[in-house]
C-alpha cells in the first residue's frame, strides 16, 4: 500500500466533486483553514471510539441525527437549540424507556456538502451545475449562484465553529440537566398525544430525581446529572475542506480530522480504489460509511479490512441503507459474512435514504411508515443472527417541518408537504416524528437487549 499523507487521496480518482474555475483561490483558501485552530481535539474523537465500543459490545445504542445539509440561512440560535432539545428527548426515551446509555452524535457543525445524482440540473431548457450544499454553491438556479465559490469553505468552518460552541455550551452550561426534562419538550409536541407521553416519562424522571436528591445526589455534586457531550459529525465529501483541517495529535502523534468527532463516507463515495477510502484509512478518528443495496460481500469484507485493519470496535460504525423493501433481502447476507469472519464493526441503520419517493405534486418526501418499517427488520435480522442492533442514523430537525408524511403524531400528508417544506436537499423528520420513532425503537431495543443478555 502507498504511504498515507493528509493529501494522498489527490492521486487517485474522485467521484462527486464540484469543479472550481479559480483555483489559485482555492489554494489560497485551503492554506489559510490549515492555519486555522482544529473544531475538536483528539482525546474527544478516542473518547467518541471508547464509547462506540460499548455500543458494538451491546452496552450502548448509538444515536446519530441532524439535517441533510445545514444551511447558511437557516444557521441560528433557535434551530441549534432545537436540535439539541430533540435530541436529547430522544435520548432520555431511549435510556430511560429501552434501559440503556445512548451516545449521541449530531450531522451538525460541518454537514454542509453533498453528493448529488446528477453533475447537472435542467429546468426550462436551462441547465446549469447542481447544488452541492452551502459549502460548494447556493441552491437558486441561476449561474453566479451555481458556480461553485471557494470562499465559502471559509463561511463553512465559522458556521461549524459557532454551532459547535453553542453546542458546546448547553451540554455543560445546564441545559443538558435532567431537572429541565420538561423543558426540552417543545411547545408545538407539547399539543398532542405524544407530548402528553412525553411528559408522563418525564415526571417519573422528576420523581427519581427527587428521591436520589433526598438520598444526597445531586446535579451539584454529580456532573453526570447536568452535563452531557454531543459528538458532532459530517459526512467528509468535500476533502479540500478535510484535508485542511487534518491534524497531528501532539500527543499521540497520531493524524486525525479535526473538523468533527466522527466522519462517514457516503454511498456513492465508498469505491475502494477512489479518494475517500483513501483518506478515510489514514485518520484515527471513529468513522462510518454507508452501505446501500449495491455492496457486495467480498467487496464489504474488502473495505472493513482497509478503514479497519486492527478490527478495533469502536472505529467503525456500518451504517446500513436499503430502504425497507430491500433490507430483509440483502442485509442478512452481508450480516452473517461479517460475523462469520470477526469482524467487529457497529452497525446501525439509516432508514432514510432508501426509502425516498416523489409525491404526485412533485415534493421529494418519505414516508414515516416506511422510515418504521426499515427499522423494525434491521431490529429483526439482527435477532435472527444473534448480533446487535447498535444505533439509528436519522436526517432530523428539532422544527416542526412538513417534509416527511405519516406517523401518528404528525398528520402531515402529500397534500400539506408544501406548508413548511424548508430542507436544503432531503426531507427530514419533524420533532413530533423523531420522538415518535424513538418511542417505538426504545420498545424495540428493550426487547432486543433482553435477548442479549
Ligand atoms: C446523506 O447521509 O445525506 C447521504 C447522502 O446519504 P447516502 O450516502 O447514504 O446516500
Ligand atoms: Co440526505
Amino acid at each position: 500500500m502507498n504511504i498515507w499523507t493528509p493529501s494522498s487521496w489527490r492521486d487517485f480518482p474522485i467521484k462527486q466533486q464540484p469543479t472550481y474555475n479559480d483555483l489559485e483561490k482555492l489554494a489560497k483558501v485551503e492554506s489559510e483553514l490549515a492555519s486555522y485552530p482544529p473544531l475538536i481535539f483528539a482525546g474527544e474523537a478516542l473518547n467518541l471510539k471508547k464509547q462506540l465500543a460499548d455500543v458494538v459490545n451491546g452496552k450502548a445504542f448509538l444515536l446519530q441525527g441532524g439535517d441533510c445539509a445545514e444551511s447558511f440561512n437557516a444557521f441560528n440560535a433557535t434551530n441549534i437549540k432545537d436540535l439539541f432539545k430533540v435530541m436529547m428527548q430522544m435520548a432520555v426515551v431511549l435510556t430511560f424507556s429501552g434501559g440503556c446509555p445512548v451516545v449521541k452524535v449530531g450531522r451538525v457543525a460541518g454537514q454542509f456538502a453533498k453528493p448529488r445524482s446528477a453533475d447537472f440540473e435542467e429546468i426550462d431548457g436551462v441547465t446549469l451545475p447542481s447544488y452541492r450544499g452551502d459549502i460548494v454553491n447556493d441552491i437558486d438556479f441561476t449561474e453566479k449562484a451555481r458556480n461553485p465559490r471557494a470562499k465559502k469553505l471559509l463561511k463553512a468552518y465559522n458556521q461549524s465553529a459557532a454551532t459547535m460552541n453553542l453546542l458546546r455550551a448547553f451540554s455543560r452550561g445546564g441545559m443538558a440537566d435532567l431537572n429541565q426534562v420538561h423543558l426540552w419538550n417543545l411547545d408545538f409536541v407539547k399539543d398532542n398525544y405524544l407530548g402528553a407521553k412525553y411528559e408522563e416519562l418525564a415526571n417519573k424522571i422528576s420523581e427519581s430525581l427527587t428521591f436520589m436528591k433526598a438520598c444526597g445526589i445531586t446535579s451539584e455534586n454529580t456532573p453526570q446529572l447536568n452535563q452531557t457531550t454531543l459528538f458532532t459529525s459530517h459526512e467528509a465529501l468535500l476533502l479540500n475542506y478535510e484535508q485542511a483541517l487534518t491534524r497531528r495529535d501532539s500527543i499521540t502523534g497520531d493524524w486525525f480530522n479535526c473538523a468533527a468527532h466522527m466522519l462517514w463516507i457516503g454511498d456513492r463515495t465508498r469505491d475502494l480504489k477512489d479518494a475517500h477510502i483513501e483518506y478515510f484509512r489514514g485518520i484515527n478518528n471513529p468513522i462510518g460509511c454507508k452501505v446501500g443495496p449495491t455492496m457486495k460481500e467480498d467487496e464489504l469484507i474488502q473495505l472493513i479490512d482497509t478503514l479497519n485493519p486492527n478490527n478495533e470496535a469502536g472505529r467503525l460504525n456500518l451504517i446500513v441503507r436499503m430502504g425497507a423493501n430491500k433490507v430483509g433481502d440483502f442485509f442478512p447476507k452481508l450480516l452473517q459474512r461479517v460475523k462469520a469472519e470477526g469482524k467487529n464493526v457497529l452497525w446501525s441503520s439509516d432508514p432514510m435514504h432508501g426509502n425516498t419517493i416523489k409525491a404526485d405534486n412533485g415534493y421529494k418526501t418519505r414516508d414515516f411508515e416506511a422510515i418504521l418499517s426499515e427499522v423494525k427488520q434491521f431490529f429483526q435480522i439482527h435477532k435472527a443472527e444473534g448480533t446487535y442492533a447498535g444505533g439509528i442514523h436519522l436526517e432530523m430537525t428539532g422544527q416542526n417541518v412538513t417534509e416527511c408524511t405519516g406517523s401518528c403524531s404528525s398528520a402531515v400528508t402529500q397534500e400539506s408537504l408544501s406548508s413548511r417544506y424548508h430542507t436544503q436537499c432531503d426531507p427530514r423528520l419533524n420533532a413530533d416524528q423523531a420522538l415518535e420513532l424513538s418511542f417505538m425503537i426504545a420498545d424495540t431495543l428493550k426487547e432486543a437487549r433482553k435477548n442479549l443478555a
